[in-house]
């Protein structure tokens, strides 16, 4: 038993911390159920506590976050959501307005803090609604947002700073989109080049760990490995050090002297980190684990299928992949998955730009998001959060925001009759 090997570094670093987790864990209906899973689950749901605490298992948060658990941003994997601006006070799910690194705020507006720090501020929308008519006389209205921070802790932000809001998207399936080879990601972007068309996807290479990788997580595809996006979110999200961003203040800059001075988590039984490489581990093994939460086969609806590619929409929403071979886990090997994405970066054009570029990604340019999962969603067509920053309801809506290298596709779709069109939406439901 493997799982139960795996398992023992924790317990003897954290005995008590494990301990507890294990009899906290709930039984999962979602992920393997290997005793390593059910921990990887807990720590997924784990609220932070503010440090100092006796046990020093599980302090560290802050000083300034935004959410005291994964979970709280990513409930049972599914993705967040935008505030509503009907509604006051409300924050949405997980929205978080990204910086392209303030002098005073860093990367990242920290919506909450521990006690006795000051918040930075709260991340709000608002929306100017445009009503775009098919010629068949149906009308669907947009919504362009415009990202605010209100109550903005420590003075303004600096004049050249752009803000960036994104939703977090579902993180179902990261496991099998971590199997794809790099070198197939590579291949299919040098396919998109060779073909002259408009549509040409380019890899985000980005330098961690000291040598460039294919990114593949993340709205702009900047994170090469579930590992290192966790422990960003670590870092950003929730104000916690680990291996791979070792300040225990998170995203204080050297200008927010109270939270850089305030006390951290970070204890030597712990690598010196508040997060240490097993807790990490843990959780990219859970997430790792969590199938995709649609279809993992083929759609069966065929002429859908069809209706798709014509459409232009399966160019970048590339169907199928083939996972790479791993004789350690035989079941998810050389299996053909149905994610709908090529986890390339395309240039969707100015109106869903962001002006912050992220590795090789400028700020029109968006991985093209897997589609699978959708059909979890279906019966909430109308109030749902798609794009990165959740300003799509529908997918009709998030199809009119396609731009630049998707403009022939959204033109595609304009140009459809009611009944066509119903067909292409209904199929982008099923997956
Ligand atoms: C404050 C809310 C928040 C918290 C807390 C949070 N996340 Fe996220 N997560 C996000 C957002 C927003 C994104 C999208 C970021 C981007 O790409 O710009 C994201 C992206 C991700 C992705 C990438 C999914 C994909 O499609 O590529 C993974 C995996 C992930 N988060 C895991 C975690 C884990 C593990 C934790 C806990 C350590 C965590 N998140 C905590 C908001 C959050
Ligand atoms: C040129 C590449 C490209 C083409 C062609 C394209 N898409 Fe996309 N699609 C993307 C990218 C990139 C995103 C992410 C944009 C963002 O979040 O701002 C996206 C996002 C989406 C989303 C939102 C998913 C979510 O969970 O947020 C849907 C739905 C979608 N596309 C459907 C379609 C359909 C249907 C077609 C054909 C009419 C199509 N796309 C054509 C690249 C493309």
């Amino acid at each position: 038993m493997p799982e139960l090997r795996a398992a023992r570094p924790l317990m003897r670093r954290a005995t008590l911390a494990a301990g507890l987790l294990l009899a906290l864990a709930p039984a999962s209906g979602i992920a393997a159920d290997s005793l390593d899973n059910r921990i990887g689950e807990a720590l997924f749901r784990r609220m932070w506590v503010a440090a100092p605490t006796a046990t020093q298992a599980a302090d560290g948060l802050g000083p300034l976050y935004n959410a005291r658990s994964c979970a709280t941003c990513h409930p049972r994997g599914a993705g967040g959501r935008p505030p509503n601006p009907a509604v006051e006070g409300d924050q949405g799910v997980g929205y978080a307005i990204k910086l392209s690194d303030d002098p005073v705020y860093g990367r990242q507006i920290q919506s909450n803090a521990i006690l006795g720090q000051v918040i930075e501020g709260r991340p709000r929308v608002t929306y100017r609604e445009e009503e775009v008519r098919f010629p068949d006389g149906e009308t669907v209205r947009l919504r362009h947002p415009t990202p605010v921070v209100a109550d903005l802790g420590y003075g303004p932000l600096a004049e050249a700073t752009v803000m960036s809001a994104r939703v977090p998207p579902r993180v179902h399936g990261m496991g099998l989109l971590d199997r794809i080879p790099a070198e197939a990601i590579e291949a299919e972007a040098a396919r998109q080049a060779a073909a002259g068309g408009a549509v040409a996807g380019r890899v985000n290479h980005v330098v961690v760990d000291g040598r460039s990788q294919v990114g593949r997580f993340g709205w702009k595809a900047m994170h090469p490995t579930l590992d290192h996006q966790d422990a960003e979110a670590f870092s950003l999200d929730i104000g916690m050090s680990t291996p791979a961003f070792r300040d225990p203040w998170g995203d204080c800059t050297p200008a927010q002297t109270a939270c850089r001075e305030a006390p951290h988590g970070d204890s030597k039984q712990f690598e010196g980190l508040e997060i240490p490489s097993t807790v990490i581990g843990l959780i990219d093994g859970y997430l790792r684990d969590l199938p995709p939460d649609g279809s993992l086969t083929a759609s069966a609806d065929k002429a859908g299928a069809a209706l798709f590619a014509d459409t232009g929409c399966a160019a970048c929403h590339r169907p199928s992949w083939r996972t790479a071979e791993d004789p350690e886990h035989p079941a998810l090997s050389n299996r053909d998955i149905f994610p709908h994405s090529d986890l390339l970066l395309h240039d969707l054009g100015p109106a869903l730009g962001d002006d912050l570029p992220m590795g090789q990604a400028r700020g029109a340019d968006w991985r093209t998001t897997p589609l699978w999962g959708l059909n979890r969603l279906a019966a909430r067509d109308g109030q749902l959060s798609l794009l990165h920053d959740g300003r799509a309801r529908s997918v009709a809506e998030a199809i009119l925001w396609h731009g630049g290298e998707a403009e022939e596709a959204r033109r595609r779709f304009m140009g459809m009759q009611g009944a066509e069109r119903k067909r292409l939406v209904r199929y982008v439901l099923g997956l």
